[in-house]
């Protein structure tokens, strides 16, 4: 009996560590670098574990992978929407740089980018998706940002 009892106790606590490495484990992919895990060797059902998104009106997210694009989709048209913004102050910023030398700014580039890793995990942001966005907006503005300053002289004549 005692014996019984002690075995769920260890098997009770067992479960509530397992739940606990796990929930922390997938929390470290969360921050830059990612965690050195080793390769599962799996092979899931699917879908495996529980939905992680929750509505406002209680439902879950996602039962397909259909609706999990469908989601993706729609978020990218935003992207795009304000990739689009982004780029049209961009272009503002070129009219206050005198010389072509002065519109790459590596320091505040540098700044921009850091300053999106530092707020990714307030807004649950894998912060290597805010590294290498952020790097790949500056790395494609200053060019973006080079032509229109360089482009000017042939709007003029
Ligand atoms: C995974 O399991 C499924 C179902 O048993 C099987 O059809 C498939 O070949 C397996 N895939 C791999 C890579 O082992
Ligand atoms: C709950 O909200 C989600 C997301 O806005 C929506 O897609 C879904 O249809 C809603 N479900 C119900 C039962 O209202
Ligand atoms: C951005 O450019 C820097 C400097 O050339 C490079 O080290 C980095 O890998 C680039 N990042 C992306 C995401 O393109």
């Amino acid at each position: 009996m005692a014996t019984t009892f002690y075995a769920f106790c260890l098997l009770s606590a067992l479960q509530l560590w397992l739940v606990v490495v796990r929930a922390t484990t997938a929390d470290s992919c969360y921050y830059y670098p990612l965690p050195d895990l080793p390769i599962s060797q799996d092979n899931r059902t699917i879908p495996w574990g529980e939905p992680t998104i929750t509505y406002t009106n209680g439902t879950t997210c996602c039962s397909t992978l259909d609706q999990v694009r469908d989601e993706l989709d729609a978020i990218d048209s935003q992207l795009l929407q304000l990739l689009s913004e982004r780029s049209a102050y961009v272009r503002e910023a070129a009219r206050f740089k005198a010389t072509e030398e002065s519109v790459n700014d590596p320091s505040r580039s540098q700044q921009v980018i850091q300053d999106a890793i530092d707020a990714a995990p307030s807004v649950h942001l894998p912060q290597i998706v805010a590294k290498m966005v952020f790097e790949g907006i500056i790395n494609s503005s200053v060019p973006f940002e080079e032509c229109i300053f360089n482009a000017y002289d042939d709007d003029s004549c």
